[in-house]
């Protein structure tokens, strides 16, 4: 999804509106000195703030205002109201506040708050339990979990020395954007940073980049890096995400031969691409498709073989997967289901079915595995992921976990579990920091995802591991639908396709246990899909 510079639409809130055009809990979308601005009523109280999100540049006021938040339509980030601050991932700079004044019958927009901060955060200076703030913090891992930590320990206004180690030698970078618009050509370099130059020193963060915790000294406190140096710490973050599962194939080490976590993998395939004009994805899961994507867009011809009958049925069901085929399909992208790659030569994968498939260049996407070794060697306590408790805390006191890794109980399925999406990943960084200074915060946080393929975004609000029908609002070959994944009369799930609103709608019922609202927002259907 690209970035958007927004043209100011709307009224010119400068000149004035009249405050009968806003009721209660209504927003209206107009412009400041030429920018595009969000004001809205709440019951006596009047706001406005850039309409614009700070993520991807999604519209604001196609979103949904809840409180004194508002939720971004496109990947649900939260911002406040009244200070602007990025509650909630996947944005993490604030959109801008601006004055708003009454005169009389009438809203004027009268300038722009300055200093508005990313560290402003609602808690800041505040301790709310007797549990004492960390002497220092060391985080492992500078993906999405390690920075959006890391950031958020300074935003709650936490001034003691904080470590982000990352075996990685870039900093933290937009790890979902690797497979889509990057891969595909169409993001700029400059897109992919989470962060601009400088920021951690700005904000007083030590980063240790290319550098990996090697061994935790849970009683000394105390993590050894691979390069021999030490670091002591306080409290503790593991956030060491995944890595891909590597196929033992013969060939699997040659040269054209991909997989793809990091940006020097993105950037490797991307150099790769130059003479290819055959790719083969082995893979059907969220990665293998949307490199297929991406290499269409760059004009490869793209072979995917997949060992299932119909890709991500077991994430979506039947009819969406039947769907996410034929839109590849429709691309050009030539799937070899219920088939499984034998052996890779330098220029052709032969299948078990003896069929070879020509291909200068191979990516293998067939699912990621959590990096728990480092915490299963301190003798932390591993059981389908880092086992943590509801504040993210793992079985040693003083340590936490977020992300990939982390195994939490979900309060909304009654039951513990593991998953690997960004924005989680995100919110868990961001709820672990919190509780790292003692603020005994449960982590609460409805899952959510999002995937692109070409110019379709598939939203999903929810966990369903299983369900005995799939109910389906509007319609999926249109591309405007919702579907609810239902375990007797409960929706676990929600996914969507250009129902933005509605997945926010489905969202805050699933946060609030609203199973009515669920109902009414996807009625169950007379004959439903069982898969
Ligand atoms: C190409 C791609 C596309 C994706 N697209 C989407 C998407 O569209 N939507 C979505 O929801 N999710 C997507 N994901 C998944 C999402 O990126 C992950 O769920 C998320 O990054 C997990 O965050 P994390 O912080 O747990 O781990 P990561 O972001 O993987 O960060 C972990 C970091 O820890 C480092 N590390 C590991 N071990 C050590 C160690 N011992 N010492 C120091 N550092 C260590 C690693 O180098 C890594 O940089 C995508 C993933 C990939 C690879
Ligand atoms: S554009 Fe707003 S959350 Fe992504």
């Amino acid at each position: 999804m690209a970035a958007t510079e927004n043209e100011p639409t709307g009224p010119d809130f400068a000149q004035g509106i009249a405050l009968s055009q806003l009721t209660d809990g209504s927003s209206l979308v107009g412009h400041a000195d030429g920018e595009p601005v969000l004001l809205v009523r709440r019951g006596d109280e009047l706001f406005a703030v850039g309409a614009t999100c700070t993520h991807y540049g999604g519209p604001l006021g196609e979103g949904i205002i809840d409180g004194e938040t508002v939720r971004c339509p496109w990947h649900h980030a939260c911002f406040s109201l009244r200070t602007g601050e990025a509650l909630h991932a996947p944005a993490l700079r604030p959109v801008p506040r601006w004055r708003v004044e009454r005169r009389g019958d009438r809203v004027h927009v009268t300038g722009r708050h300055e200093g508005v901060s990313a560290r402003a955060g609602t808690n800041a200076g505040r301790v709310l339990s007797d549990v004492a703030e960390p002497e220092s913090v060391v985080i492992v891992g500078a993906g999405a979990a390690g920075d959006a930590a890391a950031d958020m320990l300074r935003r709650e206004g936490y001034t003691g020395p904080v470590t982000l180690v990352g075996a990685d030698p870039s900093p933290p970078y937009d790890r979902p954007n690797l497979s889509k618009d990057y891969l595909a050509g169409t993001a700029p370099e400059e897109w992919i940073p989470l962060r601009d130059r400088g920021y951690y020193e700005e904000i007083g963060v030590t980063i240790v980049p290319g550098a990996r915790v090697n061994a935790i000294d849970t009683s000394a406190r105390r993590v050894a890096l691979s390069g021999g140096e030490t670091h002591t710490f306080d409290r503790l973050l593991l956030a060491t995400g995944s890595d891909p599962v590597r196929l033992p194939l013969p060939g699997g080490e040659l040269p054209h031969v991909f997989y793809l976590r990091s940006l020097a993998d993105s950037r490797s395939i991307i150099e790769r691409l130059g003479p290819a004009r055959r790719a083969v994805v082995i893979g059907a899961s969220f990665i293998g498709l949307e490199v297929a994507a991406s290499l269409r867009t760059r004009g490869l011809e793209v072979h995917v073989v997949a060992p299932e009958e119909r890709p991500m049925e077991r994430v979506f069901g039947r009819e969406l997967a039947r769907f996410i085929q034929a839109l590849h399909e429709s691309h050009g992208v030539v799937f070899h289901l219920q088939q499984t790659a034998a052996s890779i030569a330098p220029d052709a994968v032969t299948l078990q079915s003896g069929e070879v498939l020509p291909a200068d260049l191979v990516v293998i996407g067939v699912g990621v595995r959590p990096n728990v070794s480092l915490a299963q060697e301190a003798g932390i306590v591993v059981d389908g992921g880092v086992v943590v408790d509801e504040y993210l805390e793992t079985s040693v006191p003083g340590i936490f976990a977020a992300g990939d890794i982390a195994r939490w109980p979900d309060p909304h399925s009654g039951a513990p579990i593991r998953i690997e999406h960004w924005v989680v990943a995100q919110r868990q960084g961001q709820v672990a920091a919190r509780n790292i200074l003692g603020r005994r915060e449960p982590f609460t946080t409805v899952p959510f995802f999002w995937s692109q393929h070409y110019d379709v975004p598939i939203t999903y609000v929810g966990h369903a591991a299983d369900w005995d029908r799939i109910d389906v609002a509007g319609s999926i070959d249109e591309r405007d639908c919702l579907l609810a994944y239902r375990h007797g009369d409960q929706t676990l799930a929600v996914a969507g396709i250009h129902r933005d609103r509605d997945s926010l709608l489905s969202e805050l019922a699933l946060e609030r246990h609203d199973q009515e609202a669920l109902l009414s927002l996807i009625p169950r259907a007379e004959a439903a899909q069982s898969s």
